[in-house]
């Protein structure tokens, strides 16, 4: 354990990759507000936060209840105090030819891969400048970068918080807040349960390798910053 303090906000830390970032920054000292709507996954984050002698505390909220941020983050902040970081990992996929797909479907991606990350750091922001700086992470995807039939309106989601995260970089720099832009090729997780075909997830990067690439955005000097990275699996896979 190393000596990181303050409180780090993550989403998705019920999933594969958050689950991963909870415990490897559990590690650094920091401590976790574990947001998601699955209890009992995110019990198990917690459990194995703790596990390792971290401190990390559960949060059950559905990102796309916007009005509510506002409160979540009040709550985190009086509940274990400064908030240092936000790590945005929540997100979700849906594998459709776009001509196919129901505005709904659309909208549903929309609402969480990027107008919750919007409206969730819109909150967390003043409270980062009030403690002097930060650093927020943003888990965007190859599919930010590069578009994959089938993969339309996830791409737009992820193509969106690209701008997002480069436009917030610009904006928070004299600030001392500090935004990275984090773009994974494909990680062996549960996303993949929810895309239909044929992938072999051993070829794909495991949640442990994305992060530490968080860890390092956390963990570089004060004066610099890692604001756009694409890790992709050495092995060929998407
Ligand atoms: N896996 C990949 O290949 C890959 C590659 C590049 C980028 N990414 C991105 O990395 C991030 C994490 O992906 P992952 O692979 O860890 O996915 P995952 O294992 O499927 O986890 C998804 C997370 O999103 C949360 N979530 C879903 N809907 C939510 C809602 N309405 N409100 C709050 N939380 C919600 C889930 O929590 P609850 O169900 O508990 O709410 C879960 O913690 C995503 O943004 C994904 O797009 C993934």
């Amino acid at each position: 354990m190393t000596n990181f303090s303050g409180v780090v906000i993550l989403t998705g830390a019920s999933g594969g990759i958050g689950r991963a970032t909870a415990v490897a920054l559990a590690e650094l000292g920091f401590t976790l507000a574990l947001v998601g709507r699955s209890v009992a996954e995110l019990t198990i984050t917690l459990e194995q936060v703790q596990a390792i002698g971290g401190q990390a505390q559960l949060f059950v909220q559905d990102l796309t209840e916007y009005a509510r941020l506002g409160a979540l983050v009040e709550r985190i902040h009086t509940e274990l105090g400064a908030i240092t970081g936000l790590v945005n990992s929540a997100g979700m996929v849906q594998v459709q030819p776009l001509e196919q797909m129901a505005i709904g479907d659309w909208e549903r991606l929309m609402a969480l891969n990027l107008t919750a990350v919007f409206a969730l750091t819109q909150q967390v922001i003043p409270r980062l400048r009030a403690n002097g700086g930060g650093v927020i992470v943003n888990l965007a995807s190859i599919a930010g970068l590069r578009t994959f039939p089938g993969w339309g309106a996830y791409c737009a989601t992820k193509f969106g918080l690209v701008a997002l995260g480069r436009t917030l970089a610009e904006e928070l720099r004299a600030d001392q807040i500090r935004v990275c832009t984090l773009c994974p090729g494909a990680v062996a997780t549960p996303l993949w349960d929810t895309v239909a075909g044929d992938f072999n997830r051993a070829k794909m990067l495991d949640p442990q390798t994305v992060a530490q690439v968080v860890v390092q955005a956390f963990t570089l000097p004060a004066h610099a910053v890692l604001e756009e990275v694409i890790l992709m699996p050495a092995g060929g896979a998407l």
